[in-house]
């Protein structure tokens, strides 16, 4: 029973990224702060700004969440605040433990074997499934940005769940009206599917001209936001911002519950810390400048949104362009679709190449079977974790519902970051000794007001999440005993597996 519980030494996690065959070492503070704002800014400022302003009513008038109104800027603020200390908890681990697969090495080595698969399971949730959402917002907005020259069928832009979930009565006629296969019909979403495959192959080629296109990327969507903030600004109507928070702070909190998705991500760069330069010095820089930059924009972009224009108008699948369009500036909208096309392609990149890495750092443990933790001889990189990664990702892509992947994606990153939390103060109890080039400041309050913050934001997240999060856990425990439990290669006492050899094949 003590051995599902058996913690991995770091002086084991260290030097697996420097063996021969490993990955290959080459990104500084630069390129990590540019990884984090492409993870971060995307679908969630982009799409979920709006539910979380306006709330979520379903057709029969029953609430699934209230909204925050103009108060949005405070949920914003509040989950600065959250992320921040659970970054700070990030820091430090990932300055201890600078090794691919993030949150999961680092609960490896510090709650042990049991609590890191647990952990390793939720970040598919934050990668792969919140992937899956990030894609469905992209193809909308691709599909606005284009339909004054094209117009895609119905049927090959919303996949078959999106369509059995949707209140909207010409959405759900789809399922009348698509053309049939066997009986069924075929309602995909074509562009999300494509888009996904797309970066994959980007990914396989390698990091270094992956980061590239990021970066360009990265510059593109803070330009949109730009644009957005300045014009925006000046048609700002005092009276938007009464009443401030019409749900009082069961609005604040319970749209923070979902606008989370806008901050998902910066832990992402966390997973490349084999990759990364003097790892030690650069991850905390590159993973609290990131988060502090993007929490400014948000507060910023928040407050514009809601003075622009009543806070009830902004229930829309693409409010920031909408709110131009509502505020009579059309001739940008198109604008911020486009910003919102290349952010969301920007967030696809960082999180599909997070997932792989993640899969590949359980694969060497064990916990996984071995082809995942394989390296390309040329590129160096998983490729094909990246691609297997990828396949699912875009199927998923294809058929699946935005709504339920967004709730799923915060509630599973949330208990992720609750788990990191925790993780400190143990390692610090456990090993206290042990170098720790970034340390947490006041330590207690910190992590475990971080965890009890993650916890808090949970709470504001339907019910409905909550039961697919069991199902989720429970799927995931079925996989550890029948896999990982007998395979782990800490719990059998044998060598990691070897990268170089199978660098190689
Ligand atoms: N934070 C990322 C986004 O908003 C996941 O798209």
């Amino acid at each position: 029973m003590l051995s599902l519980f058996k913690r991995k030494q770091i002086a084991d996690l260290v030097p697996e990224g420097e063996q021969a065959g490993g990955l290959k070492r080459t990104l500084g503070t630069g390129d990590l702060v540019m990884l984090s704002i492409g993870a971060v800014i995307g679908a969630g400022i982009f799409s979920t700004l709006g539910t979380a302003a306006a709330g979520e009513v379903l057709p029969t008038g029953e609430v699934v969440r209230h909204g925050a109104g103009p108060a949005l800027v405070l949920s914003f603020l509040l989950l600065g605040a959250v992320c921040a200390l659970a970054a700070l908890c990030y820091a430090e681990l990932a300055s201890m433990i600078p090794q691919a697969g993030s949150a999961y090495a680092y609960s490896y080595a510090t709650l042990g074997e049991l609590v890191a698969w647990i952990i390793g399971w939720d970040l598919i949730l934050e990668y792969a499934v919140g992937n899956v959402a990030v894609a469905i917002a992209w193809s909308g907005y691709l599909s606005s940005l284009l339909s004054p020259w094209v117009q895609f069928p119905g049927w090959l832009t919303h996949g078959y769940f999106n369509v059995h979930a949707s209140s909207d009565p010409a959405i759900r006629g789809l399922l009348e009206t698509a053309p049939q296969l066997f009986g069924m019909p075929i309602l995909v979403n074509l562009p999300a599917f494509l888009i996904v495959m797309a970066i994959t192959g980007l990914l396989v080629v390698g990091v270094k001209e992956s980061t590239r296109v990021n970066n360009i990327m990265v510059v593109v969507k803070l330009a949109v936001l730009a644009l957005f903030i300045g014009v925006g600004a000046m048609h700002v109507k005092p009276e938007n911002f009464t009443p401030f928070a019409p749900n009082g702070f069961t609005g604040i909190h319970q749209a923070a519950a979902i606008v989370f998705f806008a901050f998902i991500g910066f832990d992402a760069i966390s997973t490349a810390a084999e990759e990364t330069k003097n790892p030690q010095r650069t991850m905390p820089r590159g993973i609290l400048l990131g988060l502090g930059i993007c929490t400014l924009i948000y507060v910023i972009v928040g407050a514009v949104a809601t003075g622009l224009i009543p806070y009830e108008q902004l229930r829309s699948s693409d409010p920031l362009a909408h709110a131009f369009e509502v505020a009579g500036l059309t001739q940008f909208s198109w604008v911020i679709a486009l910003g919102a096309v290349v952010s969301m392609a920007a967030v696809l990149l960082v999180f599909q190449y997070g997932q792989p890495r993640i899969f590949y750092a359980m694969a060497r443990d064990g916990l996984l079977p071995s082809w995942a933790a394989k390296v390309h001889p040329r590129f160096r990189t998983p490729h094909i974790t990246t691609l297997v990664t990828g396949v699912l990702v875009a199927l998923g892509a294809l058929v699946a519902d935005d709504a339920a992947t967004y709730d799923l994606t915060n509630i599973g990153t949330l208990s992720a970051f609750m788990l990191v939390c925790l993780g400190v103060p143990v390692l610090r109890i456990l090993e206290p000794n042990r170098p720790r080039p970034f340390k947490v400041p006041f330590v207690w309050p910190v992590s475990l007001g971080g965890a009890a913050a993650c916890l808090f934001v949970m709470q504001g997240l339907p019910v409905k999440a909550w039961e697919r999060f069991g199902i989720w856990l429970a799927i995931g425990l079925v996989i550890y005993f029948a896999y990982g439990y007998r395979k782990s290669v800490l719990r059998r006492g044998v060598a990691p597996i070897a990268l170089d050899a199978q660098a190689g094949k």
